[in-house]
């Protein structure tokens, strides 16, 4: 992940103190609020992999934080998509995209995924650790997105299969959906998609005070067929 210290995990989605949530744009906004960045700004190493041999189209990045995916995205000549509920993660991706010459390449939307309606349609439809410990539909969000993947293109689902060692906030981890519970969840019809990737992938990540651990995510990937 581009986590650089493992915060969305630390924080937990009320105390114990009986007080409600807070709603998700609140939580995340105040989330990136906290400091300068929250993530590492590179790519996700599942996302480089698994669009190495794509050819750049149009893609949708779900829940993008500060960009390290659609910028790399745009560096790689997509036309990218950035969809975030935090007006100030997308702030930064955007101030980026803007040092970096790719303002034409991205489209940056605050918008809260749970009511968005995507209009595709998309080569690449891309979800990476779209988690969260307040209320987020993510299998309805999937779902819609899922719809908007255009013939021959790529859905990619990437998302947490385990907490980090460091976490203090530790709901039940059956929360954490594998990869084949993803697949179950998009209601998907076999014929018209073809698994290119269905895994729990290893990858080492740095913790909060230094350290280095092996996570495990969740890795997704599916084409939709061509129907001639
Ligand atoms: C764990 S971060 C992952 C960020 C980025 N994809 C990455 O891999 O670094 C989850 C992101 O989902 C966003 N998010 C959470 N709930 C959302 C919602 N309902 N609508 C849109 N974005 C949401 C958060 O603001 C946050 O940027």
């Amino acid at each position: 992940m581009t986590n650089s210290g493992g915060h969305a995990h630390t924080t937990p989605a009320h105390g114990d103190d009986g007080e409600p949530a807070p709603d998700a744009a609140t939580f995340w906004e105040s989330r990136y609020r906290e400091s300068d960045r929250a993530w590492s700004g590179r790519a996700n190493a599942a996302l480089e992999r698994e669009t190495a041999l794509l050819a750049p189209g149009t893609a949708l990045d779900l829940g993008s934080g500060e960009g390290g995916d659609a910028l790399w995205l745009a560096h790689n000549g997509w036309s990218v998509t950035a969809v975030d509920i935090a007006p100030t993660a997308l702030a930064r991706g955007e101030a980026i995209a803007q040092a970096e010459g790719l303002v034409d390449r991205i489209r940056w939307i605050c918008a809260d995924l749970a009511t968005w309606q995507p209009a595709g349609p998309f080569d690449l439809v891309t979800a990476h650790f779209l988690q969260s410990p307040v209320e987020l539909p993510r299998e309805v969000i999937l779902r819609r997105a899922a719809a908007t993947v255009a013939p021959g293109g790529t859905l990619l689902v990437v998302g947490h299969a385990e907490f980090p060692p460091w976490s203090q906030h530790k709901p039940d981890e059956s929360s954490l959906p594998s990869a084949d519970e993803v697949l179950a969840s998009l209601e998907l019809t076999a014929e018209h998609w073809t698994i290119r990737t269905k895994a729990a992938v290893s990858r080492s990540a740095t913790g909060p005070d230094g350290q280095i651990v092996d996570l495990v995510d969740s890795v997704l990937a599916l084409r939709r067929t061509v129907v001639v």
